[in-house]
């Protein structure tokens, strides 16, 4: 037997001894004594009677270790021109002050704070101070509209917010602040206080009742130390999109989740130590959450907080110098970032300028890495290229090739196989296990491994009927695929309403919402079509109410504005197509996958459900013109 499958085989048999091993790893304020139990909703939780402190995990158990003065987060912006370091021993403290800061403005175990931020280094710091706390944080990415954070709000309801003047994306200077104001004014639920960042690229208008400057706070605050909490006392709320018009808020556990990161960090990255770690994403989103702040500094690496793009910032050698300047050991990000290298620099040219001696290997996720962009970045840098499959609810990777146990050999289009924590298995529709390399929903016996969500933010039915109902003892992860005869996990895509744009999860169902909403609109379908650069982009088709008379590229324009102003730019949703109608099964379903498929130009198989086939030649028809007009 392989070490990958000997340990692979011990956790899938022997859970509760695996996880109580891995959980050995860290400094408990009280180690747990059960394992794992069933909660009120019967739902599988790790280590209950553990107490801990994340933010702990993260900072002052290293400086206590004699590490305080390793190199814990460097801060570099190539949209400002930044550069900034600290110190395991200065981050703490400086945590400690935010934490204080956050005391100071009534923030105790329990209460959300939302924080809405760009990628700057008070980010991390405001994450970390509210684990510090026991307070829940919830980031809500910087790229989603007023509306989007409203909703969020509305949800956590946080007692206080977060945020920085502006947002620097490429040049552009994008002002935060007024986007806050306009949340909050059309939120039903209204946080206390604001503390606001000011950036000098855009300094905001403060409201004196309740806003307060970041660093006014900051220098009078008193540091606060660690509030012992049980590990499953969630330490954050990360909203996600679902195939409804509301995100879902993913909660996470505090001692599960970092028995996760602190494992996933040596088993799948095989990250020594003293290594540096570089996941060039945003702290918005779960690979943020995870590998910028939480997985690297548990595990005592120095992380990366890069502002910046992989190109265009200045060229399409950012992420080359980064790695060399700072001797990046292991690089991650989505394949959509070196898909747009790849585009502004083919030959690889920039790479070659840079030193990349000492980093050991490149990991994608956020979407399918596509082969060609794998034996791309491949054959430029010669290091090994890692696809790994995980989800914003799972938190770590479910599926990859962990490097820590026993690299695999790749294979092109795969996420290679299960971490060993997780049991991957193919069902079909009726719940039975899908024959070798056959297609079905890919779904996770439970119990889930530490780390992955054990419920939705107050709303517990929707956990169930989201993922648990469907497939009684299983987790469906809402993604198609299958796994071949060497047992290797191909991931195909999502079977539900949910796309990837720029490794960027969005909800096509809150899309279809928006456009809906025009008073021209009758009905609207938006389907994810291919896009070399980003992987996909929405596409929407929309049959106008009868008598309507509008011109098309004003129609077009009001519906992407509408997108934009309600989800924000980061939907990049850039094209409506008019269309007679929309073809439909009898029952009246919108044929959503043929529609793709035709928008695509792949071949398609007319469903026996089908309405009127000849819808479907009219939608050929009509972006048939559209594409030559
Ligand atoms: N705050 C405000 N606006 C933001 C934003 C943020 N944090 N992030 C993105 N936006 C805006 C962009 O400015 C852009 O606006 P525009 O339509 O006015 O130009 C829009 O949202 C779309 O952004 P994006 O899809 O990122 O496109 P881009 O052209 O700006 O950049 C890439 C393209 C490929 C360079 C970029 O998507 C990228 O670096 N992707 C890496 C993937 C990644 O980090 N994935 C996270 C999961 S690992
Ligand atoms: P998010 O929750 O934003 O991380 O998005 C999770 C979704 O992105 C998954 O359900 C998949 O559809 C997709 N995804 C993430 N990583 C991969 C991968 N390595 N291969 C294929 N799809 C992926």
């Amino acid at each position: 037997m392989s070490t990958y499958e000997r340990e692979y085989q011990f956790a899938k048999n022997h859970p509760e001894q695996f996880w109580a091993a891995k959980a050995e790893q860290l400094d408990w304020f009280q180690k747990p004594e059960t394992i794992l139990s069933r909660d009120e909703n019967q739902i599988e939780r790790w280590f209950p009677d553990g107490i801990m402190n994340t933010s702990w995990l993260a900072l002052d158990y290293h400086c206590q270790q004699g590490r305080g003065e390793r190199t814990a987060l460097i801060y570099d912006s190539p949209a400002t021109g930044a550069r900034k370091q600290w110190c395991y021993r200065e981050l703490r403290d400086d945590v400690a002050k935010v934490a204080g800061m956050l005391a100071a403005r009534g923030v105790t175990q329990g209460d959300r704070v939302v924080i809405y931020m760009p990628m700057i280094p008070e980010a991390v710091m405001a994450m970390l101070a509210c684990a510090r706390l026991g307070a829940i944080h919830s980031v809500v990415f910087g790229g989603f509209a007023p509306n989007e954070l409203a909703v969020r709000i509305e949800d956590a309801e946080p007692k206080v917010l977060i945020t920085a003047s502006c947002g620097i994306e490429f040049s552009k200077v994008i002002p935060y602040k007024p986007m806050v104001d306009k949340a909050i004014m059309d939120s039903r639920w209204k946080p206390e206080h604001v503390i606001v960042v000011q950036r000098p690229e855009s300094p905001a208008l403060l409201n004196k009742e309740r806003d307060a400057d970041w660093q006014v706070l900051f220098e009078g605050a008193l540091p606060h130390e660690c509030v012992p909490v049980r590990a499953t006392d969630p330490l954050y709320i990360l909203y996600t999109s679902g195939t409804t018009g509301k995100p879902k808020g993913v909660v996470r556990d505090n001692g599960g989740h970092a028995v996760a990161m602190k494992y996933s960090m040596s088993a799948i990255y095989h990250m020594p130590q003293d290594g540096v770690f570089w996941a060039a994403s945003d702290v918005g989103w779960v690979v943020g959450h995870s590998y910028i702040v939480y997985g690297p500094l548990i595990h005592g690496c120095t992380t990366i907080l890069y502002e910046g793009k992989p190109v265009r910032t200045p060229d399409p050698g950012a992420f080359w110098r980064v790695c060399d300047e700072y001797q990046v050991d292991v690089l991650f990000s989505a394949p959509t970032a070196f898909r747009a290298i790849k585009k502004e620099d083919p030959q690889g040219e920039f790479i070659r300028r840079y030193s990349l001696e000492r980093l050991q290997a490149i990991f994608m996720a956020g979407e399918r890495l596509d082969p060609p962009t794998l034996e791309w970045v491949q054959s430029h840098t010669h290091k090994p290229v890692i696809d790994h499959w995980w989800q914003t609810e799972t938190g770590w990777a479910i599926s990859g090739n962990p490097l820590g146990i026993e690299p695999m050999p790749v294979k092109p289009g795969s996420s290679t196989k299960a971490t060993p924590g997780y049991v991957v298995e193919i069902l079909d529709e009726q719940g039975q296990h899908q024959p070798c390399c056959q297609q079905g929903y890919v779904a996770l016996k439970r119990p889930l491994p530490p780390g992955c969500l054990p419920t939705v933010w107050r709303n517990h039915d929707r956990f169930e009927s989201g993922y648990l109902s469907q497939f009684p003892g299983y987790y469906v992860s809402g993604d198609g695929g299958y796994i071949d005869e060497d047992g290797y996990l191909f991931i195909m895509g999502r079977i539900d309403d949910v796309i990837n744009v720029a490794g960027h999860r969005l909800s096509t169902g809150e899309m279809e919402e928006v456009v809906g909403s025009h008073p021209a609109v009758a009905e609207c379908a938006v389907v994810g079509i291919h896009d070399e650069l980003k992987g996909q982009l929405p596409l929407g088709l929309v049959v106008l109410k009868n008598g309507t008379k509008m011109d098309i590229h004003q129609l077009e324009s009001e519906l992407i504005g509408q997108v934009r102003e309600q989800i924000g730019a980061i939907a990049c949703f850039h094209h409506a197509v008019v269309v007679e109608r929309l073809p439909k099964t009898r029952s009246g379903k919108i044929l959503r996958r043929v529609i793709r498929q035709i928008a695509d130009g792949e071949n398609y198989t007319v469903p026996s459900t089908i309405d009127d086939p000849a819808s479907l030649s009219e939608l050929e028809n009509t972006l048939h013109h559209q594409k030559s007009g």
